[in-house]
């Protein structure tokens, strides 16, 4: 949270499954989409959080499977866990807070009178969430006598279908929707509210995230009955909410649109490459624009022309020079040699490469420091690096017009390349 000094620009808080990734986007390119509009775009003034049903178990099942983004907060099993930054750091205050009137041995007790609950996995039971599975026709029964007994029980507690499958007994302060609201008045304390929350959902744990005063959502087109049916009674007039017409990850980047909270065309879409200059004082699309080309280079999806070359080597300063997490070093200009000798050799194959945790820091009048993760994916194996570039404009005190003057990577634990033209930038 304490990334940026100033109140965020946009605050993007989004469920996961079936919002931010689709399921039935096999090369999950709605998420590549986002991915690089947001590092190019917002990484460098905005927030990114994650707010899922899923525990910190199947959370991480999840990061390995999808090229997913590192949030700046995660907040994980239906608003009862949240956590800050990429080592994860928990907010013990909020689970203090949940703690009060709750005893999940009575909720587990008064549960399991009902045959027709199942118990989720036992990764899914956490400190303030029990999980069942119950069918459609019978979960609005289920839930209205569960409610009266927990409650004849002396428990505020909430109940929140979702996915027309799973049911979620919580504490009532918990929930997406709290959850969210605790952050907004920690920000708001520290003279941080961000300007603009963008709320994006599909299912009934994420209805609570569109009643919070002040913020936008959308609900992606693929929304389930019972989040629309929430929308219809709860919330029809409100035109800061939206039904997209895009599935998943495609619906929140028309959000960003709809809104005008932002650039909102990914540069996955641009499809101009020889323009590689910047547009905007902004090195995030320096970076995100250059491995993007890199990809298409490398599946064969860009034209294999000397003039793609020669903008490359525009963009690199002569002298330049590129360190290997060997410690091998070769010039800038080599190694776009190199790049150009691989072109089209991952044709035909699921390779993919997306930029994580871009932060550019100024520090002078004419240059940036860039530190980002660049992941590489075949499909199953995956490879990163974690990257600084010093990029420094040709014009003296100005920041427009930048060349690459140093590039310097080293593997991120676990990640190495096993592939023989990892040297490459
Ligand atoms: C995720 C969780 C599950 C929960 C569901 C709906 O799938 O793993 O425990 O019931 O979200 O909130
Ligand atoms: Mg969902």
């Amino acid at each position: 949270m304490d990334r940026l000094s100033s109140p965020a620009r946009l605050m993007i808080v989004s469920d996961l499954d079936h919002t931010m990734v689709d399921h039935h986007d096999a090369e999950n390119l709605s998420l590549l989409r986002f991915n690089a509009l947001w590092e190019s775009n917002n990484r460098h003034d905005s927030l990114l959080v994650f707010s899922t049903g899923r525990s910190l178990t199947l959370y991480k099942e999840l990061r390995k499977e999808k090229p997913m983004l590192t949030p700046d907060i995660t907040i994980m099993s239906v608003g009862t866990e949240i956590t800050y930054g990429k080592s994860m750091v928990p907010d013990e205050g909020w689970a203090k807070i949940l703690s009060q009137k709750w005893d999940r041995d009575i909720v587990k007790e008064e549960a399991s009178k009902f045959s027709e609950l199942k118990p989720q996995a036992e990764t899914e039971q956490r400190p303030h969430k029990v999980s069942f599975y119950v069918e459609k026709e019978k979960a609005q029964e289920v839930m209205k006598v569960l409610a009266e007994r927990l409650e004849k029980r002396g428990l505020d507690a909430k109940i929140i279908y979702s996915g027309g499958i799973d049911l979620d007994i919580l504490p009532q302060g918990a929930g997406k929707g709290q959850a969210l609201a605790y952050l907004l008045k920690k920000f708001k304390s520290e003279g941080k509210l961000p300007t603009n929350t963008l709320v994006c959902g599909d299912s009934g744990n994420d209805a609570e995230l569109f009643s919070i005063p002040e913020v936008y959502g959308v609900m992606v087109s693929n929304a389930q009955e019972e989040l629309l049916q929430w929308h219809a009674q709860n919330a029809k007039g409100n035109h800061k909410i939206i039904h997209a017409t895009e599935r998943c990850a495609a619906g929140i980047i028309q959000a960003i649109s709809h809104f005008n909270l932002g650039p909102s065309i990914s540069p996955r879409d641009a499809m101009d490459f020889t323009e590689l200059q910047l547009e905007h004082v902004n090195p995030g699309h320096e970076i995100v624009k250059f491995y993007l080309f890199y990809e298409r280079w490398r599946r064969g999806e860009v034209e294999n022309s000397e003039s793609y070359y020669a903008s490359l080597k525009s963009v690199c300063h002569p002298s330049g020079g590129f360190i290997h997490p060997s410690g091998e070093e070769l010039s800038l200009y080599d190694s776009i040699d190199k790049l150009k000798k691989c072109y089209g050799d991952r044709q035909g194959t699921k390779y993919r490469v997306w930029i994580d945790r871009l932060l550019p820091t100024r520090i002078s009048n004419d240059a940036w420091l860039v530190r980002f993760d660049k992941w590489e994916t075949s499909g199953e194996e995956r490879q990163c690096g974690v990257v600084s570039t010093l990029l420094r404009s040709k014009v003296a005190d100005s920041l427009s017009d930048l060349l690459w003057e140093h590039v310097h990577q080293t593997w991120l634990d676990g990640y190495a390349a096993k592939d023989n033209n990892s040297w490459m930038l």
